[in-house]
């Protein structure tokens, strides 16, 4: 999945684009906390660069190495772990310089793999090759946007999958563009120069990144564009690809993307507040209204308020996190994953005693963190025990990026309402209609019959175009 930034300042004699990258990695933790790495370059085209593995705090040493990574333009880049590349692949960026390039080689192997699947982090070194062995069949010292643009339609050619992604040409440009189905996110936005000198301007998975930091006029990269943005220039669109279709990661929205953001001009916040009115409808068709509302922080917050306000019951808030420990799927093994939920979450016992609680989630995927959830209310004192998820039912892993489990670790796997409900210690589950989860977004949405990219929580069998991969690259 990962999170990708690109910045340009309007003031070329300015050292400093690594500090708003650096800063603009925190708005995007969330997307990747694997991996992250920041690559600046100054006008002769000198790159610096510090990558490593870990949370950008500590990768940046809390700051300290970001005045060795001077610049007027850079890259930012957060990596979630995708399946069996998170021990020891490199951290992005990647870079090449042109006379690294075997560019017979690398075509002989493209010819053989043509319309290759993006699906590790070495796959999208392979698309900078690529892109870079078609830069080079320029035969030029210094490319021009026109040469990056057919660069980039060349390597449109002999790609499929969902992607987006940013780069840089040292000291030149920075650009970015997205897959022509839009599954992946990119958004630019702009900014009025401290110095006064010009605009600068910020390509970002995510427009809370923009937003944070004074960017206005944020839109959407289109399926199958890309932007350049020169030196002391202005952003020119092309379409590199022409536009298959314009569905966006439901994902994004359900689970994924910071509530703060706005993605393909729907707000993620407002989507999960018509998940949770839509599974308020669901929840009082199967359960009534016998419970309280206990959200699981910080996901549930959202849908559960909605949820309790369409039901006109109360909402509490009785489950206290510890904001120190970050997400629990990231840990690499399941005894690490068990502790990590009990030491994150603390039940606020006397609210639980003698109680029909409802918790509400945004998603369940293992089923761990539900399991002791539902253990932990069990233990306050509570009645009984629902559970309602403002998601369908998790039935395939994440192929475009997110490594989220197996099929097999999935509890939604081969199971059915009453077999989850089980398998959780709940008294009985309750899940958003993939129909109300789309309808919740596309009724945001500025295009009309908005359709989107829906592949975990499809049926078997898996639809034709499953095995396409992505990656967030750059
Ligand atoms: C860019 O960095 C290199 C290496 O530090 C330096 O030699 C060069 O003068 C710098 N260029 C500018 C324009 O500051």
């Amino acid at each position: 999945m990962c999170g990708i930034l690109a910045l340009i300042s309007g003031n070329v004699e300015c050292d400093n684009a690594a500090v708003d990258l650096h800063e603009a990695l925190y708005a995007l933790q969330h997307r990747g906390q694997d991996a992250c790495g920041i690559a600046t370059s100054n006008t002769s085209g000198r790159i610096y660069s510090c990558k490593g593995k870990g949370l950008a705090s500590k990768v940046f040493r809390d700051g300290a190495i970001i005045p060795e990574l001077p610049g007027f333009m850079g890259l930012g880049h957060l990596r979630y772990p995708t399946a069996g590349t998170s021990s020891n692949a490199e951290s992005q960026p990647f870079y090449v310089s042109s006379n690294l390039l075997d560019t017979e080689k690398l075509k002989e192997y493209l010819d053989f793999e043509a319309h290759r699947h993006i699906n590790t982090d070495s796959d999208s070194e392979i698309m900078l090759q690529v892109f870079a062995s078609q830069l080079l069949q320029t035969n030029k010292r210094r490319v021009d946007e026109e040469d990056l643009f057919t660069g980039l339609e060349n390597m449109y050619k002999i790609t499929v999958g969902g992607f987006a992604f940013c780069g840089m040409v040292a000291g030149f440009a920075i650009f970015g563009a997205r897959d022509p189905h839009g599954i992946r996110p990119l958004v630019i936005g702009s900014r009025l120069n401290q110095d006064g000198k010009g605009l600068d301007y910020m390509l970002a998975s995510e427009s809370v990144a923009l937003d944070q930091f004074g960017f206005t006029e944020i839109k959407d990269i289109e399926p199958g564009q890309a932007v350049i943005i020169p030196k002391g220039g202005s952003p020119i669109f092309r379409q590199v690809h022409p536009q298959l279709s314009y569905t966006p990661d439901i994902f994004e929205f359900c689970y994924f993307s910071s509530p703060n953001s706005i993605m393909d001009g729907i707000s993620v916040y407002e989507s999960r507040q018509g998940m949770g009115l839509k599974l308020a409808n669901t929840i009082r068709e199967t359960l009534g209204q016998d419970s309280r509302f206990v959200p699981i922080p910080d996901s549930g917050i959202v849908p559960a308020l909605s949820v309790a306000e369409a039901l006109d019951t109360p909402y509490r808030h009785v489950f206290s996190r510890n904001r120190y420990i970050f997400r629990t799927f990231i840990m690499p093994n399941q005894e690490k994953r068990r502790r990590g939920v009990q030491s994150k979450l603390n039940p606020l016992r006397s609210e639980f005693k003698g109680k029909n609680v409802l918790l509400v989630d945004d998603t369940i995927v293992r089923g761990t963190t539900s399991l002791q959830v539902c253990n932990m209310a069990r233990e306050a004192g509570a009645k009984k025990v629902y559970f309602a998820i403002s998601s369908p039912p998790v039935t395939h892993p994440h192929i475009y990026g997110i490594d989220l489990a197996t099929l097999t670790e999935l509890i939604a796997y081969k199971r059915d309402r009453k077999a989850i409900a089980a398998s959780i210690n709940a008294d009985d589950v309750v899940f958003l209609t993939l129909e109300d989860l789309e309808a919740a977004c596309a009724e945001l949405s500025p295009r009309p019959q908005q359709s989107f990219e829906v592949g975990v929580f499809c049926d078997w069998p898996p639809p034709e175009n499953f095995l396409d991969k992505s990656i967030d690259i750059w």
